[in-house]
């Protein structure tokens, strides 16, 4: 008979790509509904013919098809956050968890007390969510082009009993007045600046760039991998945000040059493998007719 301990190594040796190791746990955790300590202290617990078929099928799914373990598990782990995704949605990344945290590090560093924060492009809901969760006083907008994805986050966002304000639109289009859709509504009405805080991780990775993908990133949607917003960004975010507040970014590997000369005065900060791949640029910067 097949007990934890067996069935993980038998995950661990199927697992035809280099997370086995990481993706073998989460497996276990979901389908045994353990945690992963669990995964140890009860190693000689056994596992029911029914935990194996669903493990079995996870695999094929995962090697066969190179689908992304968080589609197939519908769920994806963001910080200490565990959210519900599936393929309208981009999976959340590690690099995006450090964006969060160098916001939340900017916010206490800055003395910004009840921020008013916007997600742009937000996805699953991944970085409204963790700022909102983390500072339960700020006020939450996010907005994004896809409906399916602001379905999503809502959901997210229900999950952990958070207010955020989803938004549906191109960009800052909502914002500014340019309104195309009639769910978008323009719910701030006061002058502008609205925002202490301005953050994106938007799709940016090129046409010809995204034709070489490795297979798996074709199963997520393509308006969330490819484009290249910022110039736009920076111009409609020109007077939105607040003094002492900032617009903190990701962007792509190798793309700081072009990014240095969109915004000449952004800091910029590296991921765990020490590649830049967030910038961030003060208010100041954003100032109406300032830099553009
Ligand atoms: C790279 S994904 C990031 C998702 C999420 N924020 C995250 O970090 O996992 C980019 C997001 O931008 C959205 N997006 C693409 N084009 C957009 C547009 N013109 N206006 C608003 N959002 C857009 C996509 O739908 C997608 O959700």
């Amino acid at each position: 008979m097949q007990n934890i301990e067996t069935i993980k190594k038998f995950i661990e040796d199927e697992l035809e790509n280099d997370e086995a190791k990481l993706e073998t746990r989460i497996i276990l955790e979901k389908v045994l509904n353990i945690n992963s300590s669990e995964i140890i202290t009860k190693a000689k617990t056994p596992v029911t013919q029914q935990q194996i078929q669903k493990i079995k099928d996870i695999i094929k799914l995962r090697n066969d098809k190179k689908i992304p373990l968080a589609y197939i598990l519908e769920e994806a782990h963001f910080l200490d956050l565990k959210l519900f995704i599936n393929s309208d949605v981009l999976v959340p990344r590690p690099e995006t968890e450090l964006l969060v945290d160098l916001i939340l590090q900017e916010i206490k560093k800055r003395k910004i007390r009840q921020p008013t924060i916007l997600d742009i492009g937000t996805g699953s809901g991944c970085i409204a969510i963790a700022l909102k969760k983390a500072i339960p006083s700020a006020t939450a907008y996010a907005s994004d082009i896809s409906k399916a994805s602001l379905q999503i986050a809502s959901i997210n966002a229900e999950k952990y009993n958070l207010d955020i304000n989803f938004i549906l639109g191109d960009y800052l289009d909502p914002f500014l007045g340019h309104l195309k859709s009639p769910i978008a509504v323009p719910i701030i009405r006061a002058e502008p600046p609205y925002f202490d805080i301005a953050v994106s991780n938007p799709p940016y990775i090129s046409e010809e760039d995204y034709q070489k993908l490795e297979a798996e990133l074709f199963h997520e949607p393509k308006h969330a991998l490819v484009g290249f917003p910022y110039e736009h960004l920076k111009k409609q975010l020109e007077g939105l945000i607040k003094e002492n507040g900032f617009f903190a970014f990701e962007f792509g590997f190798g793309q700081k040059e072009k990014l240095q000369k969109i915004f000449s005065e952004a800091k910029f900060y590296q991921d765990l493998a020490g590649l830049d791949r967030i910038g961030l640029v003060e208010s100041s910067y954003l100032k109406k007719d300032g830099n553009s």
